[in-house]
């Protein structure tokens, strides 16, 4: 493990944003992780895993610590049932795959989701009716203050919409270094009902989808949609999709009668965060070398050589004008550093 100076984070954020990290280790095992984390010398330590959800606007001061962790192992196996550890610096999807060659079910609407498995559940990633949190036993995590392992349960997660303890109360305080997922093995519980992945599997001739099925339509939807940050640097949904009352969602609705919603309580919906920017007329909307997808307006995206300041104020500019058409307050998914 060797401590590194003035290292480009290009290659570890999907954005693609080139700012330097004063200090920089990446850590393959929790020993080494313990040893770096007790190093006095570094009071700005930043934790980055996948760097799929965050936006770079500056240099590093301090000491990043890339969690590169891998491993996937099985603890647990009652024949209907699997009981599976991966470790945090494992890549999601290669993840997600992994679990499907195995025919182990559950997880395979979360395909193609950027990061790694140690940040995911951090946000709670969710996509196509699938969060995390439906598959998500317990994870092992450090604490920055003691340098001991602790386990968190589902329950002490408190996992809501991109949300969780680690963005609450434990923010910066822990990290995550392995995840124990709970999967089916033979009996799989399909959520299928989403709109485009109906329309994708019938599309397909697809009438008893396996899980594969259903990852290969999750997949197609993804690739038709979200900019690959392979090509397009992007940190997927730059905002959250925000919550509003009912009454106020019955105002806008009297101008705008394509507005759509999804009930969450008896008193408030969810409004596409997407279709407010769409109409806001950002879709699409190309300043230079960055700007906001084509497909799907809720995305960033850096066409090559943006500068993380220059995507943030794009959104500030998108936050003021959703404010100022709808009244809605949209706010960032992503971390802003
Ligand atoms: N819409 C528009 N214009 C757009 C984008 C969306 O009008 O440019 C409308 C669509 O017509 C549709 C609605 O918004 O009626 C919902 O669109 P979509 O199904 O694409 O989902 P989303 O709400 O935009 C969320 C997640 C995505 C996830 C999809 C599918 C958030 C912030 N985003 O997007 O997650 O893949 O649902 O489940 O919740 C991510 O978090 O990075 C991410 C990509």
């Amino acid at each position: 493990m060797q401590i590194l100076q003035n290292i480009s984070l290009k290659p570890y954020n999907t954005f693609g944003i080139d700012v330097l990290a004063k200090h920089f280790v990446s850590v393959t095992n929790i020993d080494d992780l313990k040893n770096i984390l007790k190093l006095k010398e570094f009071s700005n330590k930043l934790i980055l895993g996948g760097g799929s959800n965050m936006l770079l606007t500056k240099d590093y001061n301090g000491l990043v610590i890339h969690i590169n962790m891998k491993g996937v192992e099985i603890v647990s196996d009652n024949g209907d049932t699997v009981w599976v550890k991966a470790h945090a610096g494992e890549n999601w999807h290669q993840f997600v795959l992994w679990c499907i060659e195995n025919n182990y079910g559950g997880i395979e609407n979360l395909s193609l989701i950027p990061g790694n498995v140690g940040t995911a559940p951090i946000q709670n990633i969710g996509a196509y009716g699938v969060e995390l949190k439906d598959v998500f036993d317990s994870c092992e995590a450090i604490s920055l203050e003691s340098n001991e392992i602790q386990i968190f349960t589902k329950s002490e997660c408190d996992f809501g919409y991109r949300n969780s303890i680690f963005k609450q109360d434990k923010k910066r305080k822990f990290i995550i270094t392995s995840v124990i997922f709970k999967l089916t093995k033979g009996q799989h519980k399909l959520n299928i009902n989403y709109g485009a992945i109906t329309s994708q599997l019938e599309a397909s001739n697809i009438k008893k989808p396996s899980i594969k099925d259903v990852s290969n339509a999750v997949i197609a939807i993804r690739e038709s949609k979200l900019p690959n940050p392979k090509e397009i640097g992007n940190s997927g949904s730059f905002f959250k999709n925000p919550v509003i009352s009912n009454s106020q969602f019955k105002t806008l609705a009297e101008n705008f009668n394509d507005l759509p919603s999804y009930p969450i309580s008896e008193s408030e919906v969810k409004i596409p965060a997407g279709w407010l920017i769409e109409k806001a007329g950002f879709k699409g909307k190309r300043l230079g070398n960055y700007g906001v997808h084509k497909n799907q307006a809720l995305v960033l995206v850096n066409y090559g050589g943006a500068k993380g300041e220059e995507i943030l104020n794009l959104s500030k500019l998108i936050q003021k004008t959703v404010k100022r058409l709808f009244n809605i307050s949209i706010e960032a998914e992503v971390n802003i550093l």
